[in-house]
């Protein structure tokens, strides 16, 4: 079975890459490595002994799409490619409405065209806006708050208008949580390619030496400790979802939540931390992050019934991991210049 991985360089799409790898896939990617490295794709291949087609293309282009799918067999696909940073979606929202929805409204048509029906699509949380009700189903009304969640909704409703025009379509929205940690041989991992905005990465960076302090975002929040809540989620086994989600047939489309169920906060997250790494976490508490909401955690029930997936990874691996990760490549994908002494 042939899938096309779009994004397949970055974060969760290198995970994936890997595990689709490990069960037999045979898996071609497409990215313009605007937020990754190549080099992740060549440890995922050096992991498995594997190999990946790899194009470093523009999903906005029609052309080489075209060309991807006329020259493979492609059963069907992954899609990852999109940018992520809320904050930089408020100040460039166009740049966020171009890129995530013009490449994946281009992706589908050339699918269409190449009768090419079975989609994965890497939803978001983020489409639950300020939840009414915590855990989080599938059923809850969708809002969102910045440009970014806007074009996930928008693609999601794309999506369904493409199923009642089509229902040979099989697609399945999985809505992530917060994905963090790495693949346990410490050669894959997250790679922000600036001060991450994101909370593990931060707290990895400051453990490293790397950044002076983190700054916990509120204490006055409505939670046990003061501090916001989370469904942190091992980012490898929110891969193994994946796999889960194109085993499944599906005619039409469905949603699914792909979280722990558990919320932690900002301090369980820090003690855990501290814990598997032995490393104090410096912080201090500032105000809170326009935007932010006091506790998100999914309903994962339906994810399990339907799919047969779960989540098996502790907070306490998430965090080992991640430390693994950080300190095995303290520049992440960055290979050091060759010392020529
Ligand atoms: P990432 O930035 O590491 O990966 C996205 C990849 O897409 C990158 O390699 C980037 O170069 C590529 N890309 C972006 N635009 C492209 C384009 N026009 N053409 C070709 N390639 C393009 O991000 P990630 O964390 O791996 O996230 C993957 C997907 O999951 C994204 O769609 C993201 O919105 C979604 N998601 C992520 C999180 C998270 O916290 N990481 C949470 C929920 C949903
Ligand atoms: C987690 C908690 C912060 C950084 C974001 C996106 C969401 C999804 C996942 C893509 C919160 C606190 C954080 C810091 C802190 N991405 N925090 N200091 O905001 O839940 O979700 O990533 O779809 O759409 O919004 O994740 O890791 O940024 O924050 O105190 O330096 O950590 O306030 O409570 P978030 P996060």
């Amino acid at each position: 079975m042939a899938v096309l991985v779009t994004g397949g360089a970055g974060y969760i799409g290198s995970h994936t890459c890997l595990e689709l790898l490990k069960s037999g896939y045979t898996v071609i990617v497409i990215d313009n490595l605007s937020n990754s490295q190549k080099e992740s794709l060549e440890r995922v291949k050096e992991l498995t002994g594997k190999n990946i087609t790899f194009y470093h293309a523009e999903l906005m282009d029609k052309n080489v799409l075209d060309k991807i799918f006329t020259k493979h067999s492609i059963d069907s696909v992954i899609h990852f490619a999109g940018l992520k940073a809320v904050g930089e979606s408020v100040k460039k929202p166009l740049m966020y409405y171009q890129n995530n929805l013009i490449s994946s409204l281009t992706l589908f048509e050339v699918m269409q065209r190449h009768n090419v029906k079975k989609l994965v699509f890497s939803s978001s949380a983020t489409v639950y806006g300020v939840p009414e009700t915590i855990p989080i189903q599938e059923s809850a009304p969708r809002s969102t708050t910045n440009p970014y969640g806007t074009t996930k909704l928008m693609i999601e409703q794309i999506l369904e208008d493409l199923v009642i025009s089509d229902p040979e379509w099989d697609i399945s929205l999985l809505r992530y949580f917060n994905p963090v940690g790495a693949d346990g041989s410490g050669r894959i991992g997250e790679d922000p390619n600036d001060v991450p905005n994101n909370l593990m990465p931060y707290i990895t960076k400051v453990a490293a030496g790397q950044l002076e302090e983190l700054s916990i975002f509120g204490k006055d929040y409505d939670t046990a400790d003061g501090t916001g809540i989370r469904d942190y989620i091992h980012v490898v086994d929110l891969a193994k979802g994946h796999l889960k989600a194109l085993e499944y047939s599906n005619s039409g489309i469905e949603a699914f939540n792909l979280g722990t169920g558990i919320g932690s906060s900002v301090i369980d997250l820090i003690h855990t931390f501290e814990a598997a790494t032995g490393i104090r976490v410096k912080h201090k508490f500032v105000s809170r992050r326009a935007g932010d909401v006091a506790k998100s955690y999914a309903d994962p029930t339906k994810a399990k019934e339907v799919l047969g997936w779960k989540a098996e990874k502790s907070l306490y691996d998430m965090c080992k991991d991640a430390w693994h990760w950080q300190s095995q490549n303290p520049n992440g994908y960055m290979v050091p210049e060759y010392d020529y002494r």
